[in-house]
């Protein structure tokens, strides 16, 4: 039979293309969805893809009683990819009640309901702004995490937390939490990719927007960081490589050998790369010219950040294999597309 995996935010960026991946794999897949920042139509391009509809909900999983329902309508699940969540720094700053009702809520209604209905395995979506600032780079999955720079960090520290006390405590749960650097790209197909609703905060969406003409200018935040070119560095990962990595933690979890209750991977490609390289790349292998101008820093900002995947690639025997050139072309491709832009 069929093993069947809830993925709470399955229409949102990551996780429309993990549910392409899994469906590739042969997994059944429930999507749970409010759309507070995705589209229905992703559905539909998701069958376009695998050639398989994946069964959808939308509701709120910050909501009890829904929650409860769903976990009543559906009691076969072998194991949960929680994507479901808010995560622009800046408005958590302004919305602090706003994302610690949501991300924390929505955690704690999965975990009770998985406790009551005997699911098991769970996979978190983290990120590494749990790291902050680290004083040495790359980092490890031990390097130790930093008091958060926002509330929407906080959020995701916190989630961490719970996820592990409750792995601690509830005999049957497992959990392993993915810390991602910073995903961009789009799948080849370009029919499924990011789409920002308003203003995109992201770089990647920002220069893809500019290109289209949708947007004036890029503005690069800063150039006077102690960094080659004086941009900050990022270690940027294709999102389809990212999307793999869930597959290989579900089957671990999945796997009745496996005897962790509770692991952390980073999910980074090793590599720093500055805002001015992953422009200039993105200028080169799309052929055209971005509109660009350099502006101070922005408040928040760390200056570098890369992952070291060692152990990630051993354990979980999973690496990000696509290069950045194909990674910015899905990009473009996947923007054109919306924009129908031939
Ligand atoms: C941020 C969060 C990260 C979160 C991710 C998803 C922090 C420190 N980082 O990552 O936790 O998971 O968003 O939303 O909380 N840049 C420009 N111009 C732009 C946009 C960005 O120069 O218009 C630069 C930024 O200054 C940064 C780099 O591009 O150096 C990447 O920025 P962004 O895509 O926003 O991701 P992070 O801030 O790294």
């Amino acid at each position: 039979m069929k093993k069947q995996i809830l993925v709470t935010g399955g229409t949102g960026y990551i996780g429309s293309h993990t549910v392409v991946e899994l469906l590739n794999e042969g997994f059944e897949v429930i999507i749970v969805d409010n759309l507070s920042n995705s589209d229905i139509s992703v559905l539909e391009n998701i069958e376009k893809i695998t050639g398989v509809k994946p069964a959808f909900e939308k509701l709120d999983l910050s909501e009890a009683l829904q929650t409860e329902n769903l976990f009543e309508k559906y009691r076969d699940i072998d194991a949960i990819i929680h994507f479901a969540a808010f995560k622009a720094v800046g408005e958590s700053v302004e919305k602090p009640l706003d994302y610690y009702s949501n991300n924390l809520g929505s955690l704690l209604n999965l975990l009770s309901c998985m406790n009551k209905y005997k699911v098991s395995n769970v996979v978190f979506s983290s990120s590494c702004t749990v790291y902050g600032q680290p004083d040495k780079l790359p980092v490890t999955e031990e390097t130790l995490r930093r008091e958060a720079e926002s509330p929407y960090g906080n959020t995701k520290k916190v989630c961490e937390d719970i996820l592990q006390d409750s792995v601690a405590a509830y005999r049957n749960l497992k959990g392993i939490a993915l810390r991602y650097f910073n995903p961009i790209g789009a799948h080849k197909s370009a029919l499924i990719g990011e789409l920002p609703v308003g203003i995109p905060i992201n770089l990647v969406p920002f220069i893809t927007q500019t290109a289209a003409g949708v947007r004036k200018e890029l503005k690069v935040f800063g150039n006077d960081y102690a960094t080659s070119d004086g941009s900050a560095i990022r270690d940027y990962i294709n999102v389809v490589d990212l999307a793999k990595a869930h597959v290989v933690a579900v089957d671990r979890l999945i796997n009745t050998n496996n005897k962790h209750d509770y692991e952390v991977f980073n999910l980074g490609t090793g590599r720093g790369l500055s805002v001015l390289e992953l422009v200039e790349t993105f200028q080169k292998v799309n052929d055209l010219k971005l509109n660009y101008s350099i502006v101070e820093r922005r408040e928040g900002d760390i200056e570098k950040i890369y992952a070291d995947t060692t152990y990630a690639n051993a354990e979980l025997g999973w690496k990000a294999t696509e290069t950045l050139e194909d990674t910015l072309l899905s990009a473009w491709n996947w923007e054109k597309n919306v924009r129908n832009i031939k």
